[in-house]
């Protein structure tokens, strides 16, 4: 394993749509590998494949819960019920801290790293982080969808 270096924001490619794991082999591995210990080394709540310089459908989880690092492979949400709001970071963003709305619950429907099919329903933190990170894949970034409040303005 080893540590990628994470893109910040302002970067073109966190902007760009990732393209779907076709082939489930040792260089994904070593992806989901090298982003999980990036992930735990800059203490995230996850990683998103372009935010380690890969256009492709990958991201990492971990929200300290009894998952432990969650890994998704060409994520896709197939169900988002209720509302929350709370704060929001990012690795591509140090310091960065916004109020983002998101759905209080969510099911992802995913792959694994051999390409198994499975589907994963998550609430609070979990559904957070997996709105942020299949966002993500889409060129999509939290600020885009913070909540402007007037000590901003
Ligand atoms: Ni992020």
């Amino acid at each position: 394993m080893a540590l990628r270096e994470i893109v910040k924001f302002g970067e073109d490619i966190l902007r760009k749509k990732c393209r779907p794991v076709t082939v489930f082999d040792e260089k994904l591995w070593t992806l989901l590998d090298d982003m999980k210990e990036t992930m735990q080394q800059a203490q995230g709540a996850g990683l998103a494949a372009p935010q380690v310089g890969i256009l492709r459908r990958v991201c990492v989880i971990d929200v300290r819960d009894k998952h432990g690092v969650i890994e998704l492979v060409n994520p896709e949400i197939i169900e988002a019920t209720g509302s929350q709001t709370g704060g929001e970071g990012c690795l591509s963003a140090p310091g960065e801290w916004r109020e983002v709305e998101r759905p209080a619950t969510v099911t992802v429907k995913a792959q694994d790293r051999n390409g198994n099919e499975f589907t994963m329903t998550g609430e609070g933190l979990l559904a957070r982080a997996f709105c942020h990170e299949t966002d993500h894949l889409d060129g999509v970034l939290f600020i885009d969808k913070a909540i402007f409040t007037e000590e901003q303005a």
